[in-house]
This record gives structure tokens, C-alpha cells and sequence, in this order.
């Protein structure tokens, strides 16, 4: 039998990159898959590419209405979710000294403030047994140059998943985090980077990491099936880095 056969999965930002991948991969395991973003045309395109066990529905994570509309789609359409992958985010650079108000709250709405109440909404429809994956990122461990309210964005998010894993383990509800290192993902160009600046901020990516590369998205969707899956009942509150051994590296 397949691992996650007859399960609802939610993915956020499933329209790219590491969400589009590990619904990918939560099809393939025998999932029904729901995913969101903001731009109908990157979602339409996804889910026709994923076919006839995914729905994609518009939906910003830093916008509570939004949240509401998604919780009242899945409710009358599935009735429960056993997944939720809240993966949607957003990386922007910059250094301190240069963060104004309007670049902290877009950062922090979407990748902070938007996981804590897509958890909080979804909480009604969370079936018995329930999955719950937030996608971090390295960066909250790390003071790499321009990162700071990113980084602060996913360590808020860390610590936010280790009180919840306490609270919902009663409710039978497993929740835990996954940190990447630097994955090939479009969200480098979303940036504002210009494409001589990826290329040496990747050439700056893989000196510091031991195996000298950036990890693929199919890499991060396969830990995050596991998590996911029956196979890590016994797995709450943990965090799982995932970055080539760039954590490691003095
Ligand atoms: N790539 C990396 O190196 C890396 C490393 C560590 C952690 N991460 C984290 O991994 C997650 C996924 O990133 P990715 O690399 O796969 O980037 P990506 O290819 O840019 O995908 C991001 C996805 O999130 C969606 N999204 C962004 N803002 C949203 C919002 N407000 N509401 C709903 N959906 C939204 C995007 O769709 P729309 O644009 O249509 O909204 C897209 O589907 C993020 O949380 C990121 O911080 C990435």
C-alpha cells in the first residue's frame, strides 16, 4: 500500500518549487492534494501538471480572510485534512540598516505571522493523527549577511512549532519543522537578485557547503513525505536541517 493512500494533504505554496514538488510526491504516494499561492497562472499550471488527485485554490497566507476561504473550500470539499505542509514563504534580502516597516511586516506576514494562522485555522479539520510540516530554513541558525529578518522570520517559526508539538500531541496531532540549506527553487529570482547576483551568491552557497552543491527540491519533498507519513508516528516537536552538512561547517 502506498504511504499516504486516502490522505488530504494541504500544501501552501504549491504552486513551485519545494511545495509543487512535494505534492508531487504526496500524489504519487496516494494523497489528494490541495495547493495554494497567489498567482492564478503559476496555480492553474500546477495542477495541471499534477492532474486529477490535485485542486488548486488562490489563496495569500498572510491574508486571514484568505486562510478562512481556503479552511471553508477543504471543509466542504474533503471534510478533513491529515496533511498540512505550510510551506509557503518568501525570501527577500537585505541589511540591516536598509529594513523598513514595510519590508519587516510583508516578510514576517507571510512566513511567520501566515504559518501561525494557517495552523490556527485549519485546527477544526485537523483529522486524528494528523501531519503537521512548517518549512523553515537553515537561516535560523545562521547570521549569513542580508538574512536578518528572514532568519528571524523562521526561528520565530521553529520555536513556534516546538509549543505547538507540546499543545496538540494530546490531539494526537504530530507537528515539526524542516530547515533546507540552499535549494534550486525559483525563489532566488522572486528576489529582486539579478541573475549575476544568484550566480555569486551560489558560488558563495557551495564553498560552505561539504557537498559542494545546492540540494534539489525532490530532496526536501522526500523528508517531508516521511514526516508526513504513518512511518514518523512516534516524531513531534523535532527539526530535521537539511542542507548538504552546511550546518556542520565551521
Ligand atoms: N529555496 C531555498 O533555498 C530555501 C531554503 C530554505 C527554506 N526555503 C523555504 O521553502 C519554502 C518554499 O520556497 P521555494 O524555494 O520552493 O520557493 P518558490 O519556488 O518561490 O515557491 C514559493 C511558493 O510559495 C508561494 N507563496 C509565496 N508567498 C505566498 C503567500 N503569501 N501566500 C501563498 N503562497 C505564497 C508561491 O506562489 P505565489 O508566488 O503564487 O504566491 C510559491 O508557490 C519557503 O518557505 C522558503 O522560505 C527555501
Amino acid at each position: 500500500m502506498k504511504k499516504l493512500q486516502n490522505k488530504v494533504a494541504v500544501v501552501t505554496g504549491g504552486s513551485s518549487g519545494i511545495g509543487f514538488s512535494t505534492a508531487e510526491n504526496f500524489i504519487q504516494e496516494g494523497a489528494k492534494v490541495i495547493i495554494t499561492g497567489r498567482n492564478q497562472e503559476g496555480l492553474n499550471a500546477a495542477a495541471a501538471k499534477l492532474g486529477e488527485n490535485a485542486m488548486a485554490i488562490k489563496s495569500d497566507a498572510s491574508n486571514l480572510a484568505d486562510i478562512d476561504n481556503l479552511v471553508s473550500f477543504v471543509t466542504e470539499n474533503y471534510g478533513k485534512v491529515d496533511i498540512l505542509f505550510i510551506n509557503a514563504g518568501i525570501f527577500l534580502p537585505t541589511q540591516i540598516g536598509g529594513v523598513t516597516e514595510e519590508f519587516f511586516d510583508i516578510q514576517m506576514n507571510i512566513n511567520f505571522k501566515g504559518a501561525v494562522f494557517t495552523l490556527e485555522k485549519f485546527i477544526p479539520i485537523l483529522a486524528e493523527g494528523a501531519s503537521v510540516i512548517n518549512l523553515s530554513s537553515i537561516n535560523a541558525y545562521t547570521g549569513m549577511s542580508n538574512t536578518g529578518v528572514y532568519a528571524a522570520s523562521k526561528a520565530a517559526l521553529n520555536s513556534y512549532t516546538r509549543t505547538a508539538a507540546t499543545e496538540l500531541a494530546p490531539k494526537k496531532i504530530r507537528i515539526n519543522a524542516v530547515n533546507p540549506g540552499p535549494i534550486d527553487t525559483p525563489i532566488f529570482g522572486k528576489a529582486g537578485m539579478s541573475p549575476e547576483m544568484i550566480q555569486g551568491f551560489a558560488q558563495m552557497m557551495q564553498n560552505r557547503i561539504p557537498m559542494k552543491r545546492f540540494g534539489k527540491p525532490e530532496e526536501i519533498s522526500k523528508l517531508v513525505t516521511f514526516l508526513a507519513s504513518d512511518d514518523a508516528s512516534f516524531i513531534t516537536g523535532s527539526e530535521y536541517n537539511i542542507d548538504g552538512g552546511m550546518a556542520v561547517l565551521v
